[in-house]
């Protein structure tokens, strides 16, 4: 009998998503003009891997900092696995691993302490603790690095250990922001690799990343924010096609792009936005076809250095929604 209200409970959190944000609000005291996180409603399933998609200044950090109790929202509410983040923070941390903006090593400790002391944070047995760090050093491609600090090791080391101390206590959503902002494009892809097996333990991943390439190659799902909200939300796939442009061409040129050119280029068929990034002119069509040979020979005179070619991106998707560039 008594057990009834607590299969109860397991059930619902069972079937509860991973993640659930209602009118979720964040205005910063001293500065009501800014909405950082201004009602965002969002759903994760468990098992997705999915994305928050803006440039700087979106609400990214700001949304995570609320899922994951360490920013009090001021609206709204936040729920990870049923369980809401204000109200029930201590379980809430207990199924989180959480790696943030900032690198938050212990730089006192070597890799295996800065995981090992991680699992007795956790209330693990030393005996337990140990063993998983020794398991996860191994399997983060860590192993020889051990008795290291923090300060000897690449950025990517260190971003792999911090994924490592993430997932040292088993969470069920794993939340990472900006994993691969400025790391190299190796580590960057090691990296990917990695949060991919990740999957693999069954974990839900919400990931925020200003990379279009990273949300679309890794999530199942992305959100594009802009100003603390949700402009859309869909697969990649699906973004980029009701989205995004058929295809767009990017010229590079010797010199400032004239007026002229522009016009030139905005009047030929099946184009639909030109748009200048310094030495760069980018050309959006409806259509692959001939685009990137029209385009070069419309542009002939005004000294082409180079010429690409690219599908609809995530990118074209967040300029058609907003006007601007995610790089802005
Ligand atoms: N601690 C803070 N105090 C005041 N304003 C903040 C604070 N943190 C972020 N902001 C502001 O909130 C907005 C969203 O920031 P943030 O969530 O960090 O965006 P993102 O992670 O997408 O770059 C920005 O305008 C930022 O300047
Ligand atoms: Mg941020």
């Amino acid at each position: 009998m008594s057990s009834a209200p607590a299969v109860r409970a397991v059930a619902s959190s069972l079937a509860a998503p991973a993640l659930e944000l209602t009118g979720l609000r964040k205005h910063y005291p001293g500065q009501p003009e800014v909405r950082a996180v201004d009602g965002v409603d969002l759903r994760v399933e468990s098992g997705e891997m999915f994305g928050l998609l803006g440039p700087n200044g979106a609400g990214k950090s700001t949304t995570v900092g609320m899922c994951t109790t360490r920013i009090r929202p001021t609206g709204g509410t936040a729920c990870v696995t049923g369980l809401d983040v204000v109200a029930d923070a201590a379980r809430v941390k207990r199924r989180i691993g959480v790696v943030t903006q900032t690198n938050t090593l212990d730089r006192s400790l070597t890799l295996e302490e800065n995981l090992r002391f991680h699992g007795r944070y956790f209330g693990w047995s030393a005996r337990d603790s140990r063993a998983r760090a020794a398991e996860l050093l191994e399997r983060f491609r860590l192993a020889d690095r051990a008795g290291a600090f923090p300060d000897q090791i690449s950025g990517g080391m260190a971003q792999r250990l911090q994924v490592a101390r993430a997932i040292a206590h088993r969470p069920e959503v794993l939340f990472l922001d900006e994993p691969t902002a400025g790391l190299d494009p190796q580590s960057r892809i090691a990296l990917w690799d990695l949060v991919r097996e990740l999957r693999l333990d069954g974990l839900t991943v919400v990931l925020t990343t200003h990379y279009m390439e990273e949300a679309d190659e890794l999530c199942d799902r992305v959100a594009v924010i802009d100003h603390g909200r949700v402009l859309v939300c869909d697969a990649p796939e699906t973004l980029k096609e009701v989205h995004g442009a058929g295809a767009t061409v990017e010229l590079t040129l010797d010199e400032p792009a004239t007026d002229e050119l522009l016009q030139r280029l905005g009047r030929l068929e099946d184009v639909t936005s030109v748009d200048v990034h310094d030495d760069r002119v980018r050309v959006m069509g409806g259509d692959h076809d001939g685009l990137l040979v029209r385009v070069v020979a419309a542009a002939g005179d005004a000294g082409v250095r180079d010429a690409s070619l690219q599908g609809s991106t995530l990118e074209a998707v967040f300029i058609n929604l907003t006007g601007r560039d995610l790089r802005e």
